[in-house]
């Protein structure tokens, strides 16, 4: 091989190198990981992933160490008697990684069996409902107490979650507390979360469902019993603060747009079901189920074209009059 040929490997493999570090670096900062397990489901799925890991690693190591092994048997010339490379087959090659694949398969299930319970009985149960693109959230225990694409949970409590689909097949997925459970057409399925601390945990669809697929992110809030309290009493019976004239203004604007027709915000005469609830539009953390960051600027662009945010979602571009928006969106800001 040439210095030149030799170079240029070199630059290459530096570069790959680079881009697997930048994404490692990538899943370490925020990123919704098994590998920073939350809760007691994710924490089953986080041990059998280290132990498949270590697995490999041994696998790997082993491999190499006899690669080694027989190059230097080789160059020794070491002269190979019958029947020793059949054994040598028999037991490297078939009996040992017979009884870890077994020893790892009986792991598995044994953790599949577990994951069906959680660690407590739950008290509280809610419904998830998928749509193309975003979850619709519900309490059925309380009245009225409805949202989307974010979950609050009471920290150190089992919840039951029932998941259900509007249209196609989707997959709800938490890594940080609870491995996948699919939605599918005309069945409830059903899974549980448990939070172990306090804190907020990114779920995403993790079954292919159309164009925005990946823009179908909810957020899993686990909050201390008290403040998850509040926050299910306020989301049911909003608390109807004093409104600016402007905010007026905006309330106006809003119920006389056609936002009614498809949305719903409690303590106004919008009770439409087919798009997310606006009751709490206001504090969410994202517009478009993780399109676009909740600011005044995106929402405004969201209401005015919601297809140059989130491309082929069901909302069409609203004729709001320019004057009416900053008061519209001051008004939207108050929903929370
Ligand atoms: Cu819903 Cu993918």
């Amino acid at each position: 091989m040439s210095g030149v040929v030799r170079r240029r490997l070199g630059v290459r493999h530096l570069a790959v190198a680079c881009v697997l570090a930048t994404g490692l670096a990538g899943c370490a900062q925020n990123s919704p990981s098994t590998l920073d397990a939350a809760g007691a489901g994710a924490r089953r799925v986080e041990g059998l992933w280290w132990l498949l890991f270590w697995v490999s690693v041994v696998g790997v190591l082993e491999v190499f160490a006899l690669l080694g092994w027989a190059l230097w048997r080789r160059r020794r010339e070491v002269p190979v008697r019958a029947g020793d490379a059949t054994a040598f087959v028999g037991v490297l090659g078939v009996g040992l990684p017979f009884i870890v694949l077994v020893a790892v398969y009986g792991v598995g299930l044994r953790d599949l069996n577990a994951l069906v319970r959680p660690p407590a009985e739950p008290e509280l149960s809610i419904e998830v409902i998928g749509h193309r693109w975003w979850w619709e959230v519900r309490y059925p225990d309380v009245a009225g107490a409805v949202t989307a694409n974010e979950i609050h949970i009471p920290v150190d409590r089992s919840v039951r979650v029932r998941l259900t689909t509007a249209d196609v097949q989707h997959s709800f997925w938490v890594p940080q507390l609870m491995p996948k459970t699919d939605l599918i057409a005309g069945k409830v399925n059903q899974t549980w979360l448990h939070a172990e601390r306090a804190g907020t945990f990114r779920g995403l669809c993790a079954e292919y469902c159309g164009l925005q697929h990946a823009t179908m992110s909810l957020m899993v809030v686990a909050q201390p019993e008290g403040e998850f309290t509040t926050w299910l009493r306020d989301l049911a019976n909003p608390p109807s603060g004093e409104l600016t004239e402007q905010q007026l203004r905006g309330r106006a604007a809003f119920e006389a747009a056609a936002c009614g027709a498809c949305h719903t915000a409690r303590g106004t005469t919008a009770t439409g079901t087919i798009g997310p609830d606006l009751t709490t539009i206001g504090a969410r953390w994202s517009i478009g189920a993780g399109a676009a960051p909740n600011d005044e600027g995106h929402l405004g662009g969201w209401v005015v074209n919601p297809q140059n945010l989130k491309p082929g979602n069901q909302m069409p571009p609203q004729p709001v009059p320019a004057s009416d928006l900053p008061d519209l969106l001051s008004y939207l800001q108050t929903l929370r």
